[in-house]
């Protein structure tokens, strides 16, 4: 391995202890729901957003403990954005992680509820959060604001409503792609920020460097979602084609896809050359987000 694959196994092994021992610490009844609660959580996914935030905190010379409860509430949100996202009403997807979803395993009743249970657990963590202080207020801010009607919502309705539009237009795309799924790295990137009380002009900085590796993420997952495989992806190959998306692909075609994505690569390496920090780990993540295969 690779020191960049040491250091994010570190960060990734140290989230899944720290979900492990929060999730051993709650239960709900019915069982259906304390069961599709610990199931999409527990079923897989890169966890890329807790890494990025626990990197964010050792850059600023913190701990990961400093966001760690943040970096669980993130995560619950974000899957049970994929929960919903995957719904038959959205974009209908039978598999997620490599495992049927939530809808496939509980129904569709269930699948809702257990996204909704997972956003409610969210703002309980993070009003909990918010008892330490303003700057933890704040991050808890930051987070809401980007999960919601000024963030990730708007993305997914945007996605919903361009839904088989064939005047879309590349601003079109880059709103959907902003909101859908920028706002929640902006977040993930910003969070230590907000709790160390850094500078403006660094919590700017990060929030322009998680906005554009947000949009490389997005670019290139809408590219996998045409050129890679299910094995590695664990999730239906084809899928934008087939429910008629707004996708990068669609809108600049693949080939300028991968000059998009070494654009925003590109921005992102200059970005972090602003910051005055040791930022090889995130040099190497926005690399790693652009060539990913999974
Ligand atoms: C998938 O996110 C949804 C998008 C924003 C494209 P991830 O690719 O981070 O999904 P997991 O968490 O690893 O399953
Ligand atoms: C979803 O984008 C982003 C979310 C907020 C869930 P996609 O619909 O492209 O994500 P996948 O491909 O299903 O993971
Ligand atoms: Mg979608
Ligand atoms: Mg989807
Ligand atoms: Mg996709």
């Amino acid at each position: 391995m690779t020191d960049f694959q040491d250091k994010f196994k570190e960060f990734s092994d140290a989230f899944e202890r720290s979900l492990a021992e929060y999730l051993a610490s709650v239960s709900f009844k019915p069982q259906v729901l304390d069961e599709s609660f610990r199931y999409s959580l527990l079923v897989g996914g890169k966890r890329v957003r807790p890494v990025l935030m626990f990197a964010g905190a050792q850059m600023l010379g913190g701990k990961i403990s400093d966001v760690v409860s943040l970096a669980i509430a993130l995560e619950m949100i974000h899957t049970y954005s994929l929960i919903h996202d995957d719904l038959p009403a959205m974009d209908n997807d039978d598999f997620r992680r490599g495992q049927p979803s939530s809808h496939k395993k509980f129904g569709e009743g269930q699948a809702i509820l257990a996204g909704d249970a997972l956003l409610n657990r969210a703002f309980e963590i993070c009003l909990g959060e918010g008892k330490k202080g303003r700057t933890y207020l704040n991050a808890a801010m930051l987070i809401a604001k980007n999960a919601g009607a000024e963030g990730m919502i708007a993305g997914q309705a945007a996605d919903l409503y361009f839904q088989g539009n064939t005047e879309a237009n590349e601003k079109d795309y880059e709103f959907i792609a902003r909101n859908k799924t920028a706002k929640m790295f902006m977040s993930a990137v910003a969070v230590p920020a907000y709790v160390y009380g850094a500078d403006e002009n660094i919590v700017s900085l990060l929030l322009e460097y998680g906005k554009n590796l947000g949009y490389l993420f997005q670019i290139t997952d809408d590219m996998l979602d045409v050129s890679g495989e299910f094995e590695k992806l664990g999730k239906t190959i084809g899928k934008d084609e087939q429910e008629h998306k707004i996708s990068a692909v669609n809108i600049y075609g693949m080939e300028k896809c991968k000059e998009k994505a070494d654009y925003y690569c590109d921005l992102c390496l200059k970005l972090l050359g602003q910051l005055p920090y040791e930022c090889s780990f995130l040099e190497e993540f926005t690399r790693f987000v652009r060539a990913r295969e999974k």
